[in-house]
């Protein structure tokens, strides 16, 4: 089964939001996810004491630099969607999780230091790349998007593009339902409602049909 790392070295990128839509939403549509939580901050772990875990999910957070390559190789062989939450840094225990992956995720906010930041991301997937002797897949998700996209945005976008880098479509947008993950556990079906419900579950639905895309025949 699919093993999905969020990385990203800047810090409130959005990764553990991202992870926690991504999950839910595969959740949601049957899927069996596992996050593990290697992020000491435990922002996942906080996220699912916040509620009630939503049908489907578990949550590891005892998983180090040490075991977390043997950990990812067992958890592909049991059925289950790994999503692999990590801090906002570049360590050895991102470098790991990131040489297991099927598809390394890279949430970005479009603004320039955001992305010069972010996109070393993708210089520590080369060099996994260069360790490993093979292509590992990622892409980028731009994060906390407007609806108007500003004119950073839409040139930092083009200079991905340019560069080849996979972008995932839609963009998380900025919606107080996403903010609102940490307040009230759970998943955006379970919350109070927290502005325009529609178009967050609408945003995250497409998201994570977008990621699954990337995944299909990894044995999803
Ligand atoms: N799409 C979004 N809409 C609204 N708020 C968001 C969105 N994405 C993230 N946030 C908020 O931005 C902050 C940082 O997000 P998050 O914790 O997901 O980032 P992170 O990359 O995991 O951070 P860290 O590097 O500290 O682990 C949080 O307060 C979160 O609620
Ligand atoms: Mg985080």
């Amino acid at each position: 089964m699919p093993i999905v790392t969020v990385a990203s070295p800047k810090g409130g990128a959005g990764k553990s939001t991202a992870s926690i839509i991504l999950a839910t939403e595969l959740a949601h549509a049957g899927a069996e996810v596992t996050i593990l939580d290697c992020d000491p901050n435990r922002s996942i772990s906080i996220w699912a004491d916040r509620g009630t875990l939503p049908p489907r999910i578990n949550v590891r957070s005892d998983v180090g630099e040490s075991e977390i390559v043997k950990t990812l190789k067992q958890q592909d062989a049991d059925g289950r969607v790994v999503i692999v939450d990590l801090e906002g840094v570049a360590s050895r225990l991102v470098s790991r999780a990131i040489s297991q992956a099927d598809l390394v995720l890279t949430p970005m906010r479009a603004t320039t230091l955001d992305a010069t930041i972010g996109v070393r991301a993708l210089a520590l997937i080369e060099e996994e790349e260069e360790a490993l002797g093979r292509a590992i897949r990622h892409a980028v998700v731009f994060t906390m998007t407007r609806a108007i996209k500003s004119k950073q945005h839409t040139a930092i976008e083009k200079s991905l593009r340019g560069q080849g880098v996979d972008i995932i479509t839609p963009p998380l947008m900025e919606r107080a339902a996403f903010s609102a993950l940490f307040e009230f556990g759970g998943d955006l079906r379970t919350m109070p409602v927290q502005g325009k419900m529609e178009p967050a579950a609408e945003n995250a639905s497409a998201f994570a049909q977008a990621v699954y895309n990337r995944l299909v025949g990894k044995g999803l």
